[in-house]
């Protein structure tokens, strides 16, 4: 893939543009002849270098809006631009290539490939980018080293714990330096001290300028971000500032 394919070459937004500008987003499933509006006119701007949890009981639309986000879904109506780019504007290659580039995800379950190593997981989204072996191993070990585990390179997930799991899975996120790391659940998993070992690794990237968008059902998870975002029956109920905005 030549960079010049890249829908970010040389169109790099300013740091004062939003990597999230979403208006009046609305999301209507259609499952044979029933439709269900899971997001029903949901404004959301995320700007860099914002820490923001996404709220809200089951079923409330928090996926759903994480989907349109990631660019994993589309929008029934509204419009969703991502780093400037208006997501509706691209074809496939280039939706794929945008995701690569401006978003790193973070699953609840990990999705680790298990028979690699945790240098070989990590470097998988510059596999898919076309960088060369070198260099894909030196920054796939450089990114485990920053989330503390630069000596478990060689082994697999299944030789590791979760909350260590986790924090390969984050490094893989980061590797390619994308503007947005987008985690659904990410502690849904983990007891909690990894619990509190992933949360404190946010609380470094966020501190080192990382834009993270971060949903959870869980209060202490959610009050650790800078500004919290509650969905309720396919809308945002409200925005307010956490306590740890005052911290
Ligand atoms: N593919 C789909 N087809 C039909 N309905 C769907 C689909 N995906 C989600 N829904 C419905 O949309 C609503 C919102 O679902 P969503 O997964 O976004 O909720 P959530 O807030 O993430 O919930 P949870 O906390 O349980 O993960 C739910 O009522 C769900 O049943
Ligand atoms: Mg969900």
């Amino acid at each position: 893939m030549a960079n010049t394919q890249s829908p970010r070459a040389g169109t790099t937004p300013p740091d004062s543009q939003p990597v999230i500008e979403l208006v009046g987003g609305r999301k209507t499933y259609r499952s044979g002849s029933i439709e269900f509006e899971a997001m029903r006119g949901v404004d959301v701007t995320v700007n860099r270098g914002d820490y923001v949890a996404i709220t809200g009981p089951s079923g409330s639309g928090k996926s759903t809006l994480m989907n349109i986000l990631g660019c994993l879904d589309v929008l029934t109506a509204g419009e969703y631009r991502l780093a400037g780019h208006v997501v509706a504007d691209l074809d496939e290659t280039d939706l794929a290539l945008l995701r690569n580039e401006e978003i790193g995800f973070v699953f609840q379950q990990f999705h680790l490939l298990p028979s690699l190593s945790a240098q070989r997981n990590v470097e998988l989204p510059l596999v898919y980018r076309g960088v060369p072996r070198a260099e894909r191993h030196r920054r796939a070990l450089r990114a485990l080293e920053r989330v503390g585990l630069g000596d478990k390179a060689a082994n697999r997930p299944g030789e590791m714990s979760g909350g260590q799991q986790q924090r390969v899975a984050v490094a893989r996120a980061l590797v390619g330096e994308p503007a947005l790391l987008l985690a659904d659940e990410p502690t849904g998993n983990l007891d909690s001290t990894s619990t509190n070992d992933v949360l404190a690794l946010f609380d470094d990237l966020h501190e080192q300028g990382r834009t993270i968008v971060l949903i959870t059902h869980e209060v202490e998870v959610a009050e650790r971000a800078e500004r919290q975002i509650h969905m309720r029956d396919g809308l945002v109920e409200e925005l307010s500032l956490s306590k740890a905005g005052a911290r």
